[in-house]
């Protein structure tokens, strides 16, 4: 058993001193008694969608909320259908249901995980209105089929940049391809808040004028209340902690690549381990270092074993999940999605990890595949 305790994820002082730049803007935020929406609120949206490269950032509650309100605010109801990667985190299917769309589940790519163009153009019919690509694990997905599909089909693409802020691709940050894209700040995200957080962006002036208003009640001004609208708004503390920590983001993200390539190449070639693929154009910032093996349950009982926490992103694909029966798929449906969640397991990864914890886990990973083969 090695000496130390390798956390999965784990809050660190990286880069030195944001602890402390965090704690002066939140005691700034707590002095200032603007506790809804107000200057640090707006400051963030502005900062944020500079940073994105799109027009307008609107703060709300929370990842689920952001994709709620970017699929209300492109108009999908009732009977509409939206096709959707079937390795998401549930939230992205769930927002669908809860504007009363039907989830169209699709098949990810083998080698990069995320969804791809071609594989959306399958499941597209009359009623689709929209296409989610998920930027999952990081990785940016390849935008320009989708575009080109949005333009051919009259869709709207709604990216869910959740897992991937400050990732890229042709040079252009996530979150900037789509007609409106919703984005998380739960706080193990590569852009993480101290709570619940999130937010949609869009370039798109009306899409904005909308989703302002459906966040906070539907009103446009106090009291006139434009549509049956929501209350999930940025809280002010965390957009206070949002501030510093996007300041850091690229450097956040940068260290959190070069701990990834230090796994890239200490785990190469080892036994059956599929390794994480980006594809050209794109950037991944390793929100999640996802390997796979058909041993993936023995290998993480073994690293559990060692004092090595890992996790798996996601044990069941949606179509399998107990809660989308109704949509009558069955194993079998998606065998690539399906071979992805037996196979899958996410290694600690997180800014301010150290070097005698990665080097356990590199460690460990090779002593179970010289007992294993
Ligand atoms: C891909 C994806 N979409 C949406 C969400 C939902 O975000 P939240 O937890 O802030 O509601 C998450 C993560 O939590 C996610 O990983």
């Amino acid at each position: 058993m090695p000496s130390i305790q390798v956390p999965y994820f784990a809050f660190r002082d990286y880069p030195a001193g944001i602890n402390q730049q965090v704690e002066e803007a939140l005691l700034g935020a707590l002095r200032s008694q603007q506790y809804i929406l107000g200057e640090e609120v707006r400051a963030f949206e502005n900062e944020f969608a500079a940073y994105v490269q799109a027009g307008i950032a609107i703060g709300v509650g929370n990842g689920y909320d952001a994709l709620v309100v970017a699929l209300k605010a492109a108009g999908i109801g009732a009977g509409d259908e939206v096709i959707v990667p079937t390795n998401t985190f549930i939230a992205t299917v769930n927002a669908v249901v809860q504007v009363g769309a039907i989830p169209v589940l699709a098949e990810p790519d083998r080698y990069t995980c995320n969804l791809t163009a071609i594989e959306a153009s399958e499941h597209i019919t009359p009623r689709t209105k929209a296409i989610i690509p998920v930027h999952l694990y990081g990785q940016a997905c390849e935008m320009t089929g989708f575009l080109r599909l949005a333009e051919q089909h009259n869709l709207t693409i709604i990216e869910d940049f959740a897992q991937a802020q400050g990732a890229s691709y042709k040079g252009r940050p996530v979150g900037s391809f789509g007609h409106i894209s919703p984005t998380s700040f739960y706080p193990t995200k590569n852009l993480g808040a101290l709570g619940d957080g999130g937010a949609v962006v869009t370039s798109d002036p009306e899409l904005a004028a909308y989703a302002h208003m459906y966040h906070n009640y539907g009103q446009q001004q106090k009291y006139h209340n434009q549509l049956i609208g929501i209350n999930s708004r940025l809280d002010t503390l965390q957009a206070a902690a949002l501030r510093v920590k996007l300041q850091h983001l690229d450097a956040l993200n940068g260290e959190r690549q070069r701990l990834a390539q230090v796994y890239l190449t200490a785990l190469q070639g080892i036994g059956d381990l599929v390794m994480p693929v980006t594809a050209p154009d794109c950037t991944h910032v390793y929100h999640i270092f996802n390997i796979r093996t058909k041993q993936r349950d023995a290998l993480q009982l073994y690293l559990t074993e060692q004092g090595i926490q890992t996790a798996i992103h996601y044990p069941v694909p949606v179509h399998l999940q107990v809660a989308y029966t109704y949509l009558g798929y069955e194993k079998g449906s998606f065998p690539v999605a399906e071979e992805l969640a037996d196979t899958s397991l996410s290694l600690p990864l997180f800014p301010g990890m150290t070097e005698a914890e990665q080097e356990a886990v590199v460690t460990c990973i090779h002593t179970f595949f010289e007992r294993h083969g």
